[in-house]
């Protein structure tokens, strides 16, 4: 029998699924016998197989040669709870369509926002970051309608495209050379006047920055303004305890903003299918109040669908999440953080040996687990063309990487002798978002040395 050491695949787990679904079954035992009967599985299994093939197109995500965007697969203890809870699909709209799961919602809810040092708040799960941050500025526009959002120009484009679809005005601040957000371009903002909410991005999609909280908090006591984190990637590494202390400091300042995004599809373990909102003040749940014709007769507890903007949500997106931080609370010192932690210092091992490489240019030291690095060469346009190139020769030796398109004030052109021929660099990222990377550095680094030497 193969063995788990000589898959690909996590397949063990497999067999527990089965012994579930017979003791969830066995809680409904006392109904008449009336399964969907499947008369014939052949049809299916032919499908099936063929959906196999399909999946094949598709890069190795699962594997920690795989080191370009934020994609991993789910924790197996989140794909089982998952499944089986889509045996029976709860919708957690209503208590009515999912009691069991409504409740592992608040429950798995309550311990995030308790990593946050939240004890009241709002907060509920969401399809996905896109949705929990369209809540939060929402929200952010129902308390103060004629303000203005603002943003890092390295926030996720989510929040412009968010803006647009609430018809609210939107500004992007300038960075500074570690694509945060430059404090005395918001504080001119500020002086004109007019801005609602500011989108602190924690964690930042290309390149993990942190946004400078401790300035923002300042600010906002001299200004009075909404601050909402988008530590969509970024939150759960409040848990790490091998952060810079300056990235520590903004994740110990976290508890003071006004709502969380944080999303379990990324960090968390999960599935697609799962983001989360935090509101501090639980007041704002007078912004949702609805009457459906419909729902919200069963129970007078709290239905999910009477606090999110989605009406049906996948209930199995709860149970996943709540077995995960069952069996992977979330503590520091735990081995959730642990994880973490390895995929910090995978980011720092490679960082470092990229430092030391006379080919490749760095930028700042990463705050999380992403790093960037360009090629070296006489101007930008040519180190973008190379970048393009030790990419594809890269995957031609399976190690997936990833380009993004970055400001070239990132990088220190002149100490580089590089001539700014373009105002962006396309550079190389690698997002080392599994814990076995850690592992897999040398691996990694063996790859990508042999790629380069291939181009440059
Ligand atoms: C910081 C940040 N915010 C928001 C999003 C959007 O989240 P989602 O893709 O889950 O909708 C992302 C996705 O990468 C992100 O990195």
């Amino acid at each position: 029998m193969e063995n788990s050491s000589t898959s690909i695949l996590e397949k063990d787990s497999l067999s527990i699924l089965r012994d579930a679904v017979d003791r969830l079954e066995a809680g409904f035992s006392s109904l008449p016998p009336a399964s969907a009967a499947v008369p014939d599985t052949r049809p299916i299994e032919r499908v099936i197989l063929e959906v196999a093939e399909r999946l094949h197109d598709n890069y190795p995500y699962f594997h920690p040669l795989y080191a370009g965007q934020m994609l991993k697969p789910p924790h197996p203890v989140a794909r089982l709870a998952s499944m089986l809870a889509i045996w029976i699909n709860p919708n957690n709209h209503g208590i009515e369509g999912g009691r069991a799961s409504s409740r592992m919602e608040k429950e798995a809810v309550s311990e995030i926002a308790a990593m946050f040092g939240w004890k009241t708040y709002l907060g509920h799960l969401t399809g996905g970051g896109t949705m929990a941050n369209l809540e939060a500025l929402w929200v952010a526009n129902r308390l103060s309608p004629a303000g203005r959002i603002v943003a890092s120009e390295q926030a996720h484009y989510t929040h412009s495209r968010i803006s647009a679809v609430l018809k609210l005005e939107y500004e992007a601040i300038p960075c500074d050379r570690r694509a945060r957000m430059e404090l005395e371009a918001l504080k001119r903002s500020l002086d004109r006047g007019g801005i609602g909410a500011v989108v602190a991005t924690i964690g930042t999609t290309a390149t993990g920055s942190i946004d400078p909280l401790p300035g923002l908090l300042k600010l906002r006591e001299q200004y009075g303004f909404r601050i909402h984190a988008d530590s969509a990637y970024g939150g759960y590494f409040r848990l790490a305890d091998n952060l810079t202390a300056e990235t520590r400091r903004a994740y110990e300042l976290l508890p003071e903003v006004d709502s969380i995004v944080i999303d379990p599809h990324k960090h968390g373990l999960q599935p697609y299918g799962c983001g989360c909102v935090l509101f501090k003040d639980p007041g704002v749940g007078r912004f949702y109040r609805h009457d459906s014709p419909y729902t919200y007769f069963s129970s007078n507890d709290l239905h999910l669908g009477e606090i999110s903007l989605e009406c049906s949500r996948a209930g199995a997106a709860a149970v996943g999440l709540w077995a995960t931080q069952r069996l992977l609370p979330l503590a520091k010192g735990g081995e959730f953080a642990r994880g973490l932690q390895s995929s910090r210092e995978a980011a720092m091992e490679l960082y470092r040996k990229l430092r030391a490489d006379r080919r490749f240019l760095t930028a700042f030291t990463p705050e999380l687990d992403i790093v960037i690095w360009a090629p070296r060469a006489a101007r930008v346009s040519r180190a973008s063309e190379i970048a393009r190139r030790i990419f594809e020769e890269a995957e031609q030796r399976r190690l997936y990487l990833a380009l993004a398109d970055l400001p070239v004030k990132l990088f220190d052109l002149q100490a580089a002798h590089m001539e700014p021929d373009r105002h962006t660099i396309t550079c190389l990222r690698s997002v080392l978002m599994k814990p076995e990377h850690r592992e897999w550095v040398d691996a990694i680094w063996s790859i990508l040395d042999q790629a380069a030497d291939a181009v440059m």
